[in-house]
């Protein structure tokens, strides 16, 4: 049946409520903490949702079956970031079963924490693999897709957005953390980097620099109330972040709202990049 072009005019009208709509997500790290926020936050915007995961797929069946709740189509996908064979093989499985990627979300990451003297090479070199140069290897997938496919005007202003997992440890240096520190630091430069090459092209990339929020990966830091009390610190705002805090920066971020905002890196940290031991001291 040919749809008369009335009904394309409404489909395609702007939805505030879903800024993303007909659009298509990669989130990389999607099965826990901010990826998996940023997952059901891009989901619940409109997009259909590429769940990566790479341990624990029951975890990313449970964020497939929430993303579905919201009506977009979402599908968990294993692979390794920091392995270009694996990389390849699941941006190929979903240009096949979606058509296009739209909106990439550099998120996996992990830390492997130890005194600069007794790091290892292996812990050194687990962090640079995955945390840098797994977002190089999925930037580059997406950024294939997006110069093959160009601008869809009734989709996005853009041909595509990458949005950057960094860390307010890409300004703040971290002791028993270099690694981490060093991963962060050259993600800062990849994404501005990339911005300024792809700009020309319409392709956004931006990160998102998240201070200390709630999740696994730092449980350390806030499980208890008295490393709670410490933390909070280190934190203006007087609370530690929640996972949603992020997420919609990143619906902003891969939203037209932003269309003019590319190489930046948003502090989502309740002020911990404001060095609060001035605010007394000094
Ligand atoms: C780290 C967390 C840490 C936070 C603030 C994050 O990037 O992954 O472990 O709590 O930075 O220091």
């Amino acid at each position: 049946m040919i749809l008369p072009a009335w009904f394309h005019a409404v489909n395609n009208a702007p939805d505030p409520l879903k800024p993303l709509k007909n659009q298509k997500a990669l989130v990389t790290g999607a099965n826990s903490g901010i990826g998996e926020a940023c997952a059901l936050a891009l989901g619940a915007a409109g997009a259909d949702i590429v769940v990566n995961y790479v341990s624990r797929p029951e975890e990313a069946e449970r964020v497939v079956g929430l993303i579905k709740q919201s009506g977009s189509r979402a599908l968990a996908v294993r692979a390794d970031v920091s392995r270009e064979d694996e990389v390849q093989a699941m941006f190929a499985q979903m240009l096949k079963e979606f058509g296009t990627i739209d909106i990439l979300v550099n998120n996996a990451g992990l830390q492997r924490d130890a005194r600069f003297h007794e790091m290892t090479l292996e812990q050194w070199n687990t962090v640079i693999a995955i945390n840098l140069t797994g977002q190089f290897l999925c930037a580059r997938e997406a950024v294939r897709e997006f110069l093959r496919r160009g601008v869809v005007p009734e989709v996005s202003s853009a041909a595509g957005k990458i949005i950057c997992m960094s860390s307010v440890h890409e300004v703040i240096p971290w002791g028993g953390h270099v690694n981490y520190a060093a991963s962060k630091g050259g993600v800062m430069l990849l994404m501005k980097s990339m911005a300024q090459e792809l700009a020309p092209k319409k392709i956004r990339v931006n990160s998102i620099a998240p201070g200390a929020i709630k999740t696994p990966i730092n449980r350390a830091a806030w499980e208890t109330p008295e490393a709670e009390a410490e933390l909070l610190k280190l934190i203006p705002e007087g609370r530690v972040g929640v996972p949603e805090d992020i997420a919609r920066t990143a619906v902003w971020l891969a939203s037209d709202a932003s269309d003019y905002v590319t190489g930046t890196t948003l502090f989502v940290d309740g002020g911990m990049t404001l060095y609060p031991g001035f605010a007394t001291g000094g």
